[in-house]
């Protein structure tokens, strides 16, 4: 048992510039820990106390775990500044990379922006027999990265100060930060990496390639939010949206000592479509076909916004360079990638009439069916152990959507009227990217677009449980972007 403390704390992400930081803190054998990356064993029960030492009302959300309507942290339990909440819950996910940040309502994209968000490994016997094979070591050869950009004040202090329009369009930053770190580089050795990304970012998503100078190298997603894949897909690109998780093999084998890699966001064309075409032009000079104008563009390695002429922000859709791979060590590795990585059942094609959610806006607000939250009304009643198939459908006239559901998984069906920039990541026919692939909670739905997925609504917890489906672009969800969704019997 561990108590987190959600808190402000001192904190330096801007060099030198010491500043405020709404964090979880865990006190742990005299150490002291700052969002830390909680790493459980399938099967384990947690029990954890939640001690609110914030001004306002919070809970955490444990985003992509399967638990009770109790443990799940909906907005319907928030807790008073200064009051606690316990969960216990015992772990039943599939091992992957999971995360925890807060879900008050209203105040859910102002808290986790101003830095309340980790990581949450879960592990299992068929994990560990990967870590085996590819010798790999969490935070030395597995290494968890959380993508977030904000924006900051003179002093350094984060600034979460969305307009009327930005609450429309989803809040982003100028600067883009890996585990709260500015312009992060990471040592390597000529072996495989593994990256567990997480896009922890409000609203931003990111086209998630490797780059040699001016060449994309390929890499292995193995794994997506609920675990590993059934075997590592190659690919050259992925679109990772806010929420969702990639879990990637990058091999260096053939690195020479002095060669850097860059993890890079490649431009692409946001199709903000909310307000008139205006928006979708500017942004689409950019180009869609992924090769940022130089290797170089989106360079954050001077500190200068990357991508951005100076006094601008950093647009939705820029370039961006991530993260630095610097190859500074040979070393003898012969990996044995197994063949398969994990037992993963074929998807199911149900013969079911499918449940429709709409995705609009009207009068400056993001509706699901024409709605938007109401925490009493629960319009999405399901069966217990029903398996449903959901047809997301966007509007034309819209934005992309990362669709989010609490306490169920999901495999993703089918994409129809996508856009052209999917097409290279694009690897079976039902229009699938990497990223759709194995178990979700998350799914991107961009404008125009329908998105099938098969919900399998089987879980241990009797009587009505209510839960959450919403936009994970945080300010559309603090915007009613969201629906309760109760479980019965
Ligand atoms: Cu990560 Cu309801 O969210
Ligand atoms: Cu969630
Ligand atoms: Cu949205």
């Amino acid at each position: 048992p561990f108590t987190i403390v959600a808190k402000s704390v001192q904190h330096v992400i801007l060099e030198g510039k010491p500043a405020p930081l709404l964090a979880y803190q865990v006190e742990q054998d005299g150490n002291t820990w700052i969002n830390p990356v909680f790493r459980v064993r399938r099967g384990t029960t947690v029990r954890t106390k939640l001690w609110n030492a914030l001004d306002e009302s919070t809970i955490i959300h444990w985003h992509g775990l399967k638990v009770d309507a109790n443990n799940d942290g909906h907005p319907h339990y928030a807790i008073a500044a200064g009051a606690t909440y316990d969960y216990q819950y015992s772990v039943i996910n599939r091992a992957g990379t999971y995360w925890y940040h807060p879900h008050p309502h209203e105040l859910t994209a102002k808290q986790a922006y101003l830095g309340m968000a980790s990581l949450y490994i879960v592990e299992d016997d068929e994990e560990f027999a990967l870590q085996r094979a590819l010798d790999l070591k969490l935070g030395v050869t597995d290494i968890p990265l959380v993508i977030q950009d904000k924006k900051f004040d003179e002093q350094g202090r984060l600034v979460y100060a969305p307009s009327e329009e930005e609450k429309v369009n989803g809040y982003v930053g100028d600067t883009v930060l890996v585990n709260l770190t500015p312009r992060p580089h990471v040592n390597a050795a000529t072996r495989l990496y593994r990256f567990r990304i997480l896009n922890g970012s409000n609203a931003r998503a990111y086209r998630l390639a490797f780059a040699q100078g001016d060449r994309q190298l390929e890499y292995a997603v193995i794994g997506t939010d609920g675990g590993l894949l059934d075997r590592p897909y190659p690919v050259k690109e992925a679109f990772l949206s806010p929420g969702e998780r990639l879990d990637v093999l990058l091999d260096l084998r053939r690195a020479a000592v002095g060669d850097a890699v860059i993890l890079r966001s490649l431009a692409f064309d946001p199709m903000h479509a909310e307000s008139g075409a205006g928006m979708a032009m500017d942004h689409g000079a950019m180009g869609s076909q992924g090769q940022s104008p130089s290797p170089h563009a989106g360079m954050a390695m001077d500190g200068q916004a990357p991508g951005a002429s100076p006094g601008t922000a950093l647009p939705d859709g820029a370039a961006i360079d991530l993260l630095r791979i610097n190859v500074t060590s040979k070393t003898a590795y012969v990996p044995r990638v197994p063949a398969t990585l994990s037992t993963l059942e074929p998807v199911k094609a149900l013969d079911v009439t499918p449940r429709e959610f709409l995705l609009d806006l009207k009068d400056g607000r993001w509706r699901i069916n024409g709605k938007v939250f109401e925490m009493m009304k629960t319009p999405v009643v399901v069966k217990r152990g029903a398996s449903e198939v959901w047809e997301i459908r966007n509007s034309e006239r819209s934005m992309p959507h990362p669709m989010h559901l609490h306490g169920f998984l999901f495999r993703v069906l089918a994409r129809t009227g996508s856009p052209e920039q999917l097409k290279g990541g694009v690897v079976n026919e039902q229009g699938l990217t990497a990223t759709d692939l194995g178990w979700k909670d998350t799914v991107l739905v961009w404008p125009g677009e329908t998105v099938r997925v098969a919900v399998d609504f089987s879980h241990p917890y009797p009587g009505d449980q209510v839960y959450l489906f919403h936009c994970h672009n945080l300010e559309h969800e603090d915007q009613g972007m969201m629906i309760n969704i109760k479980a019965q019997s």
